[in-house]
């Protein structure tokens, strides 16, 4: 269940050192009781029912319709699910796919594990792909537009759809942290071919290790994706296209329908925390800013991301007083080790750059209480001096 007066577990005058005051992970206040979950699992083990089960089923049928979708398939990852959710719409090896290098590596990976090239465009104010540089960026090769929800903001789809369309370009949303999100009402995973989400242990939606699920509206998407995440098994004799085993575990899915019930009480948690501390901290610029947020999404606040002048000195700050804010992420994609042999380098995406000298991450989940965020706040303004 989300918090928001009742007293955290105690965590006494410790520091990050030992324990944060204020800590960044909740997973020990979210499964504080253990005793359903451990029914269900355990009614689960007694039917054997291990792989692609029925709960699996279950949980597919219930994300899909969070989303508003037809279609959702259990993926192993995250990772996994938007590769294949490429794959899925015919994206090949040399392709290239356009995305931003404000994100997690994990988006770049998937696009580098199914063969393709990543083409990075600059984000903007609000952490996301800047959809006025995406066309100076397409060539001939360009295959898919991968824009991320990051953060739990939505990127700008009518603006990206608008462009694919002309362009003839598949959309897959990385909305790997954006559960729950939406545009002018519309949720993500609805807006381009297909959409991959993460359920890793620290995602609004978790379960208790990875995991991932792609929803869809293309039922010829949906039935090559089901047919990708279990080595393109037609049935048991009959292999269709040579794909992976990337299924969803099935005890992994008994976790999220118990979560799931609490997915709408989670966002809107997050949504009132941020907006306290949109409320309390907008008063300090330039010191620290708050981003603009766009009218008409529903950002789910997966982070709380300001942008600091002094973010190193903040951090340290914060951290000393056991608030255990983070940086997400200090080097963008394109200045990664990894990208060498792509032809970007420093003053590549000016945006990214100076974002990730900048950007710096608040604890705002939901299991925080009051007292907590108010910590928080008058750690920042202290800081400040305000
Ligand atoms: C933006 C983004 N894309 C992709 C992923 C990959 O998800 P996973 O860790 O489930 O593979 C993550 C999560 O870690 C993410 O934050």
């Amino acid at each position: 269940m989300t918090s928001s007066t009742t007293s955290p577990p105690p965590s006494g005058d410790s520091t990050t050192a030992e324990r944060p005051r204020v800590p960044f992970s909740y997973l020990d206040r979210q499964f504080a009781d253990l005793e359903p979950y451990l029914r269900d699992i355990e009614a689960f083990v007694r039917t054997g029912d291990f792989t692609l089960g029925a709960a699996l089923e279950q949980f597919e049928r219930r994300f899909a319709e969070v989303c508003a979708a037809p279609f959702a398939i259990g993926v192993g990852t995250g990772t996994d699910g938007l590769a294949l959710a490429l794959r899925a719409v015919g994206v090949e090896p040399g392709d290239e796919v356009i995305t931003t290098p404000n994100t997690f590596v994990a988006t770049v990976g998937a696009i580098v594990q199914i063969g393709a090239t990543p083409v990075f465009v600059d984000s903007e104010e609000g952490f996301v792909i800047d959809p006025t540089r995406i066309e100076s960026a397409i060539t001939p090769r360009t295959r898919a537009i991968l824009p991320v929800h990051y953060t739990g903001n939505v990127a700008d789809m009518p603006a990206i759809m608008d462009v694919a369309r002309r362009h003839g370009l598949e959309v897959i949303e990385d909305a790997c942290q954006a559960i729950g999100g939406a545009l002018n009402g519309q949720p993500v995973g609805s807006w381009g071919a297909a959409a991959g989400f993460s359920l890793h242990p620290l995602k609004n939606l978790n379960v208790w290790g990875d995991g991932g699920i792609v929803v869809t509206h293309d039922a010829d998407v949906a039935e090559r994706l089901r047919l990708l995440r279990n080595h393109g098994l037609r049935d048991r004799d009959h292999v269709a296209v040579f794909g992976v085993n990337s299924r969803l575990d099935t005890l992994q899915a008994v976790v999220g329908n118990r979560l799931i019930d609490e997915m709408d009480a989670i966002t809107r948690r997050r949504i009132e925390i941020a907006a306290r501390y949109d409320e309390a901290l907008s008063d300090l610029e330039p010191a620290v800013r708050v981003p603009e947020r766009r009218p008409g999404v529903r950002h789910v606040f997966h982070l709380y991301v300001l942008r600091a002048e002094r973010r190193d000195d903040l951090l340290r700050c914060l951290n000393d007083r056991g608030v255990e804010a983070k940086i997400h992420y200090p080097i963008p994609m394109h200045l990664q080790e990894a990208a060498r042999s792509l032809p970007y380098g420093p003053g590549s995406f000016p945006v990214a750059e100076a974002d990730a000298g900048c950007m710096i991450t608040l604890p705002a989940h939901q299991h925080l209480v009051d007292d907590e965020v108010s910590y928080c706040i008058e750690s920042v303004r202290r800081f400040v001096g305000a």
